[in-house]
């Protein structure tokens, strides 16, 4: 069911059930993070692999205080500045936090999201909640709330309605060490606007999974989508094939177009991103095109969004 009832998300909450949550990034799959089987049928709502850790959603950066241990210095800086906002940070985790929160780790990422309803139920319930995104693992995430429908409304009770989600990609994950600031996953705040506050890094990735959003085959459309370099001269070499391109700009082109913005306007790429993704995959084409985007500002995590989605990867 769909709604715009924040009182009954907050009571089925209470119980312990799942409710699609509206946020400025993507929809999230929420549950009460304090409530170990609550989060349990998050996993296997989702079919998420039990590794894979969830966000911590809170109302306000204050409580930060009560779910981490400790707070370097710049995280709490860049804490201020950018909560509520998709700004998702990696931190020392109290003993309030459930183990299947964090999937084990002793670290916990902790965000603010930026949504009025969001925040009105945060405010609402006694608890923080722990969401994923609201798809199934592995498949494109929502950013609308039919999107979520589409998904999982059989499994879950409730959506709450927020309308289309303005920033359309997921939050930035970072880990601040020192005066650094790590990035795990690029995202709707962009290295750009961090490095005014001290210097950024890409998180390396070792073996153990620091962020398994980064594992490399995530946001699958069904078909196949192809990075390629030149999608004219793609399609000319495969004149035998029917594709659907996902476009940066207007473009004469001879396939089914799905036209993530006019004039090559990054913000609107990034919002429309994971929509047209969807459609190109409902289309009568077998394969899906894309050209590499430019990475600069979210251009960046655009970017990382389609080389997981892409086949070659
Ligand atoms: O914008 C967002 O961040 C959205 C909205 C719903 O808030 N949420 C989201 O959640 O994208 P999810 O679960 O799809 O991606 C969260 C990423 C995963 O890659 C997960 O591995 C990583 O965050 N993560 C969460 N907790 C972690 C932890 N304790 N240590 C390392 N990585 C963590
Ligand atoms: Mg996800």
């Amino acid at each position: 069911m769909i709604g715009t009832d924040v009182a009954k998300a907050a009571a089925l909450l209470r119980e312990g059930k799942l409710v699609g949550i509206p946020t400025e990034t993507v929809y999230g799959l929420a549950a009460n993070a304090l409530n170990p089987e609550a989060i349990s049928s998050i996993y296997a709502v989702k079919n998420r692999p039990s590794f894979n850790p969830l966000i911590l959603h809170i109302a306000n950066a204050e409580e930060a205080e009560k779910y981490a241990l400790s707070i370097p210095k710049l995280a709490s800086e860049l804490m201020k500045h950018f909560c509520p906002g998709p700004l998702s940070i990696l931190l020392p985790k109290s003993d309030l936090v459930p183990d299947l929160v964090t999937a084990g780790s002793e670290k916990v990422v902790l965000r603010v999201p930026n949504h009025p309803l969001t925040l009105r139920l945060l405010s609402e319930v006694e608890f923080p909640l722990a969401a994923p995104s609201a798809n199934m693992s592995n498949t494109v995430s929502p950013t609308s709330a039919s999107h979520v429908q589409q998904g999982l409304g059989e499994k879950i009770p409730y959506i709450l309605d927020g309308g289309s989600t303005i920033v359309g990609l997921e939050s930035t994950i970072i880990e601040v060490i020192g005066n650094e600031i790590f990035v795990l996953r690029d995202g709707g705040i962009t290295r750009e606007e961090l490095e005014k506050f001290g210097e950024v890094r890409q998180m390396k990735s070792t073996k153990q999974v620091q962020s398994p959003g980064q594992l490399s085959k995530h946001y699958s459309t069904r078909k196949p989508l192809l990075l390629v370099e030149d999608i004219e001269a793609y399609i000319s070499m495969h004149p035998n094939k029917i594709y659907s391109v996902l476009l940066f700009e207007e473009k004469e082109i001879n396939a089914t177009k799905h036209l993530l913005s006019k004039d090559y306007d990054l913000a609107e790429i990034a919002n429309n991103l994971f929509g047209k993704m969807r459609e190109a995959d409902e289309d009568d084409s077998e394969a899906i095109l894309v050209e590499p985007i430019q990475e600069v500002g979210i251009g960046r995590a655009v970017a990382d969004r389609l080389k997981r989605a892409s086949v070659k990867n």
